[in-house]
């Protein structure tokens, strides 16, 4: 059911820091940081040859990563997420065999345009898992 690994999103503190890390230290293509207000975050996209790496920070009081930041304050991986051709299908599947889909079940708009979900990370071995329809 999944397909390409869309992205791996790490959480960090100071995104210009973060970017220079990637862009200096690692030589990757790091694009402009993009205020997401929906989503509460601000982020750069690190383009890989095969997947991208999203560096995200807070943005606003209320934003969904600034728990995790508190707990992790060196920024630590946040999500993971997989491409699905049919999210709803995805969905149901993933719901008849237990996992626990965040929210109220029904898919958003994520960073990218695209309709997403996020399943529980106790149902997937620690790790948050975002599925991205394609
Ligand atoms: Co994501």
């Amino acid at each position: 059911m999944i397909g390409r690994l869309n992205h791996v999103a790490i959480a960090v503190a100071d995104l210009d820091k973060a970017s220079a890390l990637y862009r200096d230290t690692l030589g990757a293509v790091v694009s402009a940081p993009h205020d997401q207000p929906a989503h509460g975050v601000t982020v750069v996209f690190v383009e890989l040859p095969n997947t991208k790496i999203e560096l995200l920070a807070p943005l606003g009081a209320s934003s969904p990563i600034a728990k995790f930041l508190e707990r992790n304050p060196d920024g630590g991986m946040h999500h993971i997420c997989y491409e699905v051709d049919d999210i709803l299908a995805a969905r149901d599947r993933l719901k008849a065999n237990g996992a626990r889909v965040l929210g109220d079940g029904e898919p958003r708009i994520g960073a990218h345009g695209k309709p997403v979900l996020f399943l529980h990370p106790k149902d997937f071995n620690g790790a948050l898992v975002e599925i991205e329809q394609i």
